[in-house]
């Protein structure tokens, strides 16, 4: 009998072959001769003399079995012959790789040393926009009140109306709106919320009174971007409504929290201002940060943070106008409370001396770092 290895150098017809099942046996036996085979490889020279045996050009045992078996089978063979063709060749190749990367962790003579640490992906930190947010977020919590949030697209209703802002009064002009292009048709106009205030009238139409609940969250506004503007900033509204809030109350949550958040050093204070849906309203300033209020820099010259007044203007306040709960359906009579609505940002800039706005939307990573 002719082994098999010489079954490679005659042609089907030489051979008998002519059904598949004769061809199938062939190829089966080739397979298992070069896995037999395989299992022997160990040294380099050897390996090289498997491939070229096996895998080589010229006169190897593919490149045999190719040219006198696939490419003189008779026509109606072709195609079968082909597929066990493709079968055995990924095989000795598959089946080379392996022997080739067993040689390689064999002569990889370095032992593996399994303590040693895998690769490690440094994990991202909270951005500071985000810390002094949890800062304020802790300061309130102490005193009682929860987190809410809500949408940040809002209907003129919730942004303007129900916040005691009629149509066409003047303050809607301050808040240059971005306004969302919606098909003709829509039911409402929609925008990017202005302020958080929104948030009041969505807390109080879910909730009766007593009230006590902070809104952090992103807000819009068509504003140039410069060192103290930006399209997009974050605010944290506030909004205690119950039986008896009083202005004293008012004052002495106001102030316990900036003791709080930025030292018990600094002092506070009221100016009157105007917000359409508080009554009486407030401005609420502290004394400048920088130069502890004094209106003068440490060179002696006026403070730059300041110009020279020795307050910094915080943030917009005050007691919530009766008319905004005849929107909810509170009794005006029975409840009272108070309002506010702060930036993130500018607070975040004052307590670490950030002097542009921007860089907290740049994703800088040389700034991120330095509030790890
Ligand atoms: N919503 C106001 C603003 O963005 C701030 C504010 C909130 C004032 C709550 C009074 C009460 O300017």
């Amino acid at each position: 009998m002719i082994d098999i290895l010489e079954k490679t150098r005659l042609q089907f017809a030489d051979l008998g072959v002519s059904t598949d099942q004769d061809v199938e046996r062939l190829f089966n036996q080739l397979i298992a001769l070069a896995e037999t085979e395989q299992k022997k490889v160990l040294s380099e020279p050897e390996r090289e003399e498997y491939r070229v045996r096996w895998l080589g050009r010229n006169d190897s045992v593919r490149a045999r079995v190719k040219r006198n078996w696939l490419e003189t089978a008779p026509k109606e063979m072709r195609r079968w012959v082909g597929t066990y063709f493709n079968t055995f060749s990924e095989q000795v190749e598959t089946g080379f790789a392996y022997i080739k990367l067993a040689a390689e962790i064999l002569e990889a003579d370095t032992p593996i040393d399994l303590s040693l640490p895998g690769v490690t992906r440094p994990i991202g930190s909270h951005h500071l926009i985000r810390q002094v947010l949890q800062e304020i977020e802790d300061i309130f919590f102490s005193i009682g009140f929860s987190v809410v949030e809500g949408p940040e697209i809002e209907t003129p209703y919730y942004n303007f109306e129900a916040l005691n802002i009629p149509e066409f009064h003047p303050v809607r002009d301050d808040m240059d709106t971005f306004y969302l292009d919606l098909p003709k048709g829509a039911p409402t106009p929609l925008l990017l919320r202005t302020h958080t205030s929104p948030m009041q009238i969505r807390t109080m139409e879910k909730q009766k009174p007593p009230v006590r609940v902070i809104v952090p969250g992103k807000v819009y506004r068509r504003d140039n971007p410069d060192a103290t503007h930006s399209f997009i900033f974050h605010q944290v509204e506030g909004l205690a409504v119950d039986s008896d809030i009083t202005f004293c109350d008012f004052t002495g949550t106001i102030e316990y929290f900036v003791k709080q958040f930025f030292g018990p050093g600094v002092k506070t204070r009221f100016r009157p201002s105007y917000f359409p849906f508080t009554e009486p309203s407030v401005e609420f300033d502290v004394s400048c940060i920088f130069c502890g209020g004094s209106g003068t820099s440490a060179g002696g010259g006026t403070c730059s943070k300041c110009k020279g007044a020795g307050w910094i203007e915080l943030f917009g306040a005050g007691m919530v106008d009766p008319a905004v709960y005849g929107f909810v359906n509170y009794d005006a009579k029975k409840v009272s409370g108070f309002a506010f609505g702060m930036g993130i940002d500018r607070l975040a800039m004052l307590k670490y001396q950030i002097d542009d706005i921007q860089v907290f939307f740049q994703n800088d990573v040389r700034f991120l770092r330095q509030f790890p």
